[in-house]
């Protein structure tokens, strides 16, 4: 049961058949082209997507015009230290500012990086300071109840080989996002720590869903099983010498993102460099309001009332799609439902994208958007071919949810008939395709 109810609506609308159609193809078959007023229910992402609580719009009433010493950002920064129990933040426009400043400090040409899977842009950051990113996803039993897990025994095989003075930082990112949302475990943040603190590198949590994170472990982590989701978080990342955080997802913005860090000279380093990139010290490209509006959501993101009718509500539409015969990956993840797409349409070829293709077949059917994050968004590498359903945060309700089933439905009767697609045109940095390449239909 959710605990809260609307204040203020947005309407949407489902363009008819025809228009649909139009407009796929002016998107080029990527639906990052699509207008979001063409869009019936949005699944693109669940990030600055989700709804505000009142509580955060009567802050940012309060948000200063923040440039030095902002009273904003010292709310948000007592926010930081209570919840994820890091006293030094540096703030930034989002989470990929705060990882080009965090990166920026602690990656250089010819380094490795192990995560326990990269997100896109913690990828791009990565190779844009010369460095090298490497998945160490654990190789996980099919009832393992954290498959988001790093493998440090690779992180260790990956030192032994490069040498541990080329990996300068070892990151795991909470949820695993690129691995269908699964989560990590305490146990296994303890594990690379230690794996951290043999390699001498700094150890980093991509704490973008740490909350999603913690309600898993105390769902299915015994050691945590009588302990509030505040809590757990605050354990799982105590564990860190820094976190790169977007607002736009645990936060429960529409805007923002922070480094965290422990150390102060590191803090230090990443200051200056945020000065650099986003703005002065304490506002970091945002205004005050934005500041305020993080500050709140960070704390009412790990009450149990929220985060509970969250996780949950993104279950009901995983439970919805299986209903109707949909492969998805199982159990659900934290933010989002992913589709196997390969499972789903067989007989669309890896290099013609049937993660893609299915993704504007759900558009063209029901007016919904989803993401692929398979060989479209990583060319070349030997992963899963998902679709991404990404539930925003507090604003949908059950019959969207129906909806989306009811279109997975008609896709389904029409499988046979699809054909695969191919990249006409396409950015030079191959990491960034997917957000604005086009594509048509393999004749
Ligand atoms: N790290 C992770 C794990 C993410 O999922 C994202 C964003 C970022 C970093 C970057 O944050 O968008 O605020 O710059 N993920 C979004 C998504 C975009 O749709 O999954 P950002």
């Amino acid at each position: 049961m959710r605990a809260y109810r609307a204040k203020v609506v947005e309407p949407i609308s489902l363009p008819d058949r025809e228009e649909r159609v139009a407009n796929l193809e002016k998107a080029g078959y990527n639906v990052f082209n699509l207008d979001s007023d063409d869009v019936f229910i949005d699944l693109l992402t669940d990030s600055g997507t989700g709804t505000m609580s009142q509580d955060q719009w009567a802050a940012m009433m309060r948000g200063d015009e923040a440039y030095a010493g902002s009273d904003s950002f010292e709310r948000l920064r007592e926010s930081v230290a209570d919840v994820m129990g890091f006293k030094n933040v540096v703030p930034a426009h989002q989470g990929r500012g705060a990882e080009n400043v965090l990166y920026g400090v602690l990656v250089s040409k010819g380094d490795y990086v192990p995560n326990n899977t990269h997100f896109d842009t913690t990828r791009a950051h990565v190779v844009n300071n010369g460095g090298d990113p490497i998945d160490c996803p654990t190789d996980a039993a099919e009832d393992d109840p954290f498959k988001g897990n790093l493998d440090p025994e690779k992180v260790r095989e990956l030192a032994d080989d490069v040498g541990a003075e080329n990996v300068p930082a070892l990151v795991v990112t909470v949820t695993n996002n690129s691995m269908a949302g699964q989560p990590v475990s305490v146990e296994n943040v303890r594990e690379a720590r230690d794996v951290a603190d043999e390699l001498d590198a700094t150890f980093v949590i991509d704490a973008c869903r740490f909350a999603e994170n913690a309600y898993f472990v105390q769902q299915r982590e015994e050691e945590f099983a009588e302990s509030s989701v505040a809590a757990i978080a605050r354990e799982q990342l105590s564990y860190a010498d820094a976190i790169v955080m977007s607002g736009k997802k645990d936060a429960l913005s529409n805007i923002g993102g922070f480094v965290g860090v422990c150390d102060g000279n590191l803090f230090e380093r990443a200051k200056q460099r945020g000065i650099l990139f986003e703005g002065f010290s304490t506002y970091g490209g945002l205004a005050g309001r934005d500041l305020e509006a993080m500050a709140v959501g960070l704390r009412e993101a790990v009450t149990q009332e929220y985060i509970e009718s969250r996780v949950e509500q993104v279950r009901e539409l995983g439970d919805l799609l299986r209903d109707v015969g949909v492969p998805i990956y199982t159990p659900t993840g934290g933010h989002a439902v992913y589709v196997d797409a390969e499972a789903y349409l067989p007989e669309i070829p890896r290099e013609q994208f049937p993660g893609q293709v299915l993704v504007g077949e759900l558009y063209r059917e029901g007016g919904v958007r989803a993401v692929e994050l398979g060989e479209f968004a990583f060319p070349d590498e030997d992963r899963p071919q998902l679709a991404r359903l990404c539930l925003p945060r507090r604003s949908y309700f059950r019959d969207h949810l129906e909806h989306v089933a009811e279109t997975f439905e008609k896709v389904s009767a029409r499988r046979g008939e699809l054909a695969g697609l191919e990249v006409v045109e396409e950015p030079p940095m191959k990491e960034l395709r997917h957000f604005s390449a086009r594509l048509e239909p393999v004749a």
